[in-house]
């Protein structure tokens, strides 16, 4: 059986539901799966570093409370991150990147990005400001040297919004997307219509965990601006920077609004579209929409995500499922692992293919 040893770039929510998926259903994944995973490299802003090329024991390290973990004093770590070291060197099948988004020069993960591609790595990242704002110079570099940039953790957490349109629409030209892509801000609206006002919305949205570290990329639409630039960008074709979609977040929106809104049947929405235009072009923008109640997003409630695409053979396909989450998040890595397992072993006939997979292919043959 196969094996991919990951190193882990970042140990906080993401990084860490991965660690506990590797070890506590390692076995049964395998099983699945036909490869195993292995831990060989963690980095952490305030934990350190820790190598152990043997595999990590994970175990122990998951018992400790994540803020008072530190890899100093172990055998094999640190109390420096050691990023690019540990990036370059350290022989890694996969680098994991879930360290913090930011949205401005989406460093220090680009960097961590384009070590681990130009040292010949394949990278997983749920990170949106690589994707958003480097996606395609990074996408490059991975053709480049033959290796994979995945990334479907970057918009609705595990929901499966970026390889839907990839690999499901083939065929189909999709001609504009329509989405609620910030469970924050959507929880936030719900709570307004019960008569709870923002501030008091804002901080339960943060005691379940759904709020970004500064809520104010949730509220004000600057989290979905870098989530539709990835979707505009990597399904419609578009090369958008943040100048290029217009932002209006939620934060002027009162209780008033959204109960009136509610009399006339319609729910205040914190919607991002892009449209192609007739020139080609895509035109993007983020702002909050008083949907009718028979539109395919407006019944989308609390943190739960949705994305409408727009095509032309189909009409609307709406996809829906969470949009934020440690767990949710992690399964985004584990699909984007499954994917370079698939592209790099699509002409290896005797690669072990993932058990949903098998049977659907059993089933095509048993039919054929
Ligand atoms: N804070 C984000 C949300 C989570 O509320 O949707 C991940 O992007």
């Amino acid at each position: 059986m196969g094996r991919y040893d990951l190193a882990l770039i970042g140990f906080g929510g993401v990084n860490r539901a991965l660690a506990e998926l590797i070890s506590q259903r390692g076995d049964r994944l395998a099983e699945e799966l036909g490869f195993a995973l292995r831990v060989v490299a963690i980095t952490d802003l305030r934990a350190g570093s820790l190598i152990e090329t043997d595999g990590i024991d994970l175990a122990p390290l998951l018992a400790v409370e994540p803020g008072e973990l530190s890899f100093a004093g172990l055998p094999g770590g640190d109390a420096d991150p050691r990023n690019e070291w540990v990036i370059r060197e350290v022989p890694a099948d996969i680098v994991v990147e879930a360290t913090f988004t930011n949205p401005t020069d989406g460093e220090p993960a680009c960097s961590h990005v384009r070590w681990a591609l130009t040292a010949g790595k394949h990278v997983c990242t749920t990170n949106k400001g690589p994707v958003a704002l480097a996606g395609r110079e990074l996408g490059q570099l991975a053709a480049e040297h033959g290796v994979s940039f995945e990334f479907e953790g970057a918009v609705l957490s595990g929901t499966p919004i970026l390889r839907t349109a990839r690999r499901v629409f083939g065929g189909l030209e999709i001609t504009g997307v329509q989405g609620i892509m910030n469970g924050t801000s959507n929880y936030i609206l719900g709570r307004l219509e019960e008569g709870i006002d923002l501030p008091t919305a804002i901080a339960a949205a943060q005691e379940l965990g759904y709020a970004e570290a500064d809520p104010t990329a949730d509220v004000e639409g600057h989290d979905v601006q870098l989530k539709l630039m990835i979707l505009a960008n990597h399904v419609l074709g578009a090369d958008l920077c943040r100048e290029d979609v217009f932002r209006e977040g939620i934060s002027h929106i009162t209780p008033q609004d959204v109960r009136d809104a509610v009399s006339k049947g319609l729910r205040w929405k914190l919607v991002g579209s892009a449209t192609r235009r007739a020139d080609g072009t895509v035109e993007a923008r983020v702002a909050p929409v008083a949907l009718p109640g028979h539109h395919p997003l407006a019944g989308v409630s609390g943190p739960v995500n949705a994305v409408a695409f727009h095509t032309d053979l189909l009409g609307t396909v709406t996809v829906s499922g969470p949009g934020a989450g440690r767990i949710e998040t992690a399964y985004a890595l584990l699909s984007d692992i499954i994917a370079i397992h698939q592209r790099h072993h699509a002409d290896d006939d005797t690669a072990p293919l993932p058990r949903v997979l098998q049977a659907r292919v059993l089933q095509e043959t048993h039919r054929g």
